[in-house]
């Protein structure tokens, strides 16, 4: 494959971006675009707990939502208030709270040390970005926290199970290891084929990256 920065570089010069617009619109309507139920790699690796979750990008909150009901005091923060509606009507659901802001990652104040985890799936962001504020996330936070999260791996690009059409936006492993890892433990970082059933945006072999690491 071609050098990815100089695909990722090119990509960012002509400024594709998917807004809250874009997420307010694919999350209106009576159904959850990704379903109701948790992440599977999440729901595999988050045991019941009774610390503080943050829950980033988590659109209509099945993460949110599910890591609530497994004892966490749960934040999420997501560009959409419409997913922010949807989020509300799922906890009152399930018998949840979940704190729900709604804010950008590139503009939020991230306060150090606050959560014993941190758990995503499927936020990708430009990578310059996700290079300057996924780590400036990771300080919220506290030593022992665990970050949990699954994304789509570059080579998904050929697929049709979801992702984003955007090298700029998808993992390369090796790339997201530099970025994330300095002061974390690895407890599993791996490139996997898996079969997903989340949706029918989400379903069927899918290339992922499926990350846990632990704060040291
Ligand atoms: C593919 S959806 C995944 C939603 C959820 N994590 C799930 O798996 O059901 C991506 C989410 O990322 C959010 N998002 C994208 N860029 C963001 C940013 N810069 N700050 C906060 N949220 C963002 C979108 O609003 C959307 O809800």
């Amino acid at each position: 494959m071609q050098d990815l920065s100089i695909i990722r570089k090119a990509i960012a010069m002509n400024k594709v971006k998917f807004g809250a617009e874009g997420w307010n619109n694919r999350f209106r309507g009576d159904g959850w675009a990704y379903g109701k139920e948790p992440n599977a790699w999440l729901a595999e690796r988050i045991k019941p707990g009774s610390g503080r979750a943050l829950v980033p990008a988590d659109g209509e909150g099945r993460n949110a939502v599910w890591i609530a009901a497994q004892g966490y005091e749960t934040k999420v923060f997501d560009l959409s208030d419409v997913g922010k509606e949807k989020c509300a009507i799922l906890a009152l659901e399930n018998g949840v709270t979940v704190e729900y802001e709604v804010d950008d990652l590139v503009e939020r104040d991230f306060t150090e040390e606050e959560f014993d985890l941190i758990a995503c799936s499927w936020f990708h962001v430009p990578w310059t970005i996700f290079c300057e504020h996924y780590p400036r996330m990771l300080t919220s936070l506290k030593p022992g926290g665990e970050f949990i999260c699954e994304g789509y791996h570059t080579t998904q690009m050929e697929m049709t199970s979801g992702g984003p059409k955007s090298l700029d936006l998808l993992w390369d492993l090796d790339e997201v290891m530099e970025v994330l890892s300095n002061g974390f433990e690895t407890i599993h970082a791996a490139v996997e084929t898996v079969v997903l059933d989340e949706s029918d945006l989400h379903r069927g072999p899918a290339h992922v990256v499926r990350l846990h690491l632990r704060k040291i």
